[in-house]
């Protein structure tokens, strides 16, 4: 088996040797690396005796679905066919080479076809639907507008394979596939989630810890996550999910592993269908404790919202230096520190820190108690959510500009209480809600959505963790949120 993966990621190199990086990002084409293949083909169950219809949908070179036809008929299948679709015409030309080839190596128990098609619209003569076994698949991934309405709805092409993989699945068929995390969190995919939820059962995630993981040859910086799913009328119904964790590619079956119910994934009771990874005995004690938070942002009579000024529509109204004219503060990510807002940074930062009082009023918040969040953060970041207060006390300028890669924290028709706006920055800032936020969602974003379902306690909690965030150090708050969490009741640290 190792010699037919190997040769089959030898095609894929050439084919990858031969394709303009420009045109395997428009068709989608990173390959799937053998040690990934492999660890893909041992999670699919092999049925002893059975006759197993394999399907591998963007096959590449094949390397999957070869992978995995080895794998069941080294492990008593009795028969399989494997039918693997590829839409690019030289790639299918190779892929015919790659069957070709395992079909000689695994004799007459393998069937294999390669067929050329688009797999969001297959024809039911080539895969009827409701007839497939197993389906294992690294799909492409772009965006698809929902003008386009092959496959689905879903807002990228490979959740639509997702989708298509589940109509052709017969009851109780397997789906495991690689891809990208951005599903499991994040408003887009919300329907998505929903409704293949409802259908699939999750019974198997592995998870890469470093985002080049997956797919380093081809320099794809995705947190990328391998999933298996059973098609299940009843999919909600909470049964075991095992969920592994390495750091890279290799040595994927010696990994960190941690077994959950269902339900402790995807919670039932939220109607946001979230998706939630934790990958650690510590990840899920801080689950079952922060699900016991009484509140959210709105339930606090708060909203996020992103800072309106965009630079560059904005160029005629930013400047280096208040000169002549009026000019206000105008804040951007930079500027926030988990130490706490810094600014001016001066000739040292390259931009403009002052917004002309004379800019349009819809760019500018007035003076007064905020959160402001950073909605970017890097990867050599220590934590995701970077949040600072913005006080009313800090400036005399009756208006603030704030730049787009801020959100910022506010109560509208009202005012955050200073002590309020402390209490917020000290817990986003704390190690408990980054990795509360890393379980959530596997971007370097940090979008308003995925803030507005932070679980968050009582209002007098806020507060006097506000109160005591004026003395105390990081560490120390740190500590008190920990305090908090254990403590579970909306009393005051
Ligand atoms: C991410 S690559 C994975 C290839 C292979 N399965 C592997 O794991 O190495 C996705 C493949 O799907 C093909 N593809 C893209 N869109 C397709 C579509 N709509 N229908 C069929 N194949 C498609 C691409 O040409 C590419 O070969």
């Amino acid at each position: 088996m190792i010699e037919l993966v190997e040769r089959a990621a030898a095609w894929a190199e050439e084919l990858r040797g031969e394709t303009a990086p420009a045109q395997r990002r428009r068709w989608g084409q990173y390959f799937t690396p053998p040690s990934i293949a492999r660890f893909m083909a041992g999670l699919c169950a092999a049925r002893h005796g059975a006759s197993i219809r394999l399907l591998d949908p963007g096959a590449g070179a094949g390397i999957l679905g070869i992978a995995a036809a080895a794998s069941l008929l080294a492990r008593g299948a009795q028969t399989v066919e494997l039918i693997a679709v590829e839409q690019q015409a030289r790639t299918h030309a190779r892929l015919e080479r790659s069957l070709a080839r395992a079909r000689a190596e695994l004799g007459p128990r393998l069937q294999a076809r390669a067929v050329r098609a688009d797999v969001l619209e297959l024809p039911a003569e080539q895969v009827a639907p409701g007839r497939v076994d197993l389906v294992i698949a690294n799909p492409p991934y772009f965006k698809m507008p929902p003008s386009d309405a092959r496959g689905g709805r879903s807002p990228n092409i490979y959740t639509r394979f997702m989708e298509v993989a589940a109509r052709l699945l017969k009851p109780d068929g397997e789906l495991c596939c690689i891809v990208p995390r951005s599903y499991a969190s994040g408003r887009y995919f919300e329907g998505f989630r929903r409704s293949f939820h409802a259908a699939m059962a999750l019974e198997r995630v592995h998870v890469f810890a470093s985002r080049r993981a997956a797919f380093r040859r081809d320099g794809v910086l995705q947190e990328n996550i391998i999933v298996r799913y059973r098609k299940r009328p009843s999919a909600r119904e909470s049964g075991a999910v095992l969920v592994t964790s390495s750091r890279g590619a290799e040595a994927l079956e010696a990994s960190a592993r941690l077994e959950l119910r269902r339900d402790e994934i995807l919670d039932p009771a939220d109607s946001s269908a979230p998706f939630l990874l934790p990958t650690s005995a510590a990840d899920r004690a801080l689950l079952a404790l922060a699900r016991r938070w009484p509140g959210t942002l709105a339930t606090l009579g708060l909203e996020i919202s992103t800072g309106p000024v965009i630079p560059f529509r904005a160029r005629e109204q930013l400047t280096r230096a208040p000169d002549q004219e009026a000019a206000y503060p105008l804040l951007w990510m930079q500027h926030v520190r988990a130490s706490g807002l810094c600014w001016p940074l001066g000739q040292a930062f390259r931009k403009p820190e002052y917004i002309r009082a004379s800019a349009p009023a819809k760019l500018l918040v007035p003076r007064g108690d905020y959160v402001l969040l950073r909605r970017l953060s890097s990867k050599e970041e220590r934590r995701r959510l970077i949040a600072a207060t913005l006080e009313r006390e800090r400036f005399t300028a009756p208006r603030i500009g704030i730049e787009n890669h801020v959100n910022f924290i506010h109560r509208p028709g009202g005012a955050l209480r200073v002590t309020e706006a402390r209490g917020l920055a000290a817990l986003l800032n704390s190690r408990l809600l980054d990795r509360y936020f890393r379980m959530a969602s596997g971007s370097t974003q940090v979008n308003a959505t995925d803030i507005r379902r932070l679980p968050l306690p009582a209002s007098a909690v806020i507060d006097g963790l506000g109160r005591r965030a004026v003395t105390a150090s990081a560490r120390e708050l740190d500590a008190a949120v920990d305090a908090l969490l254990r403590a579970g009741s909306p009393r005051a640290p």
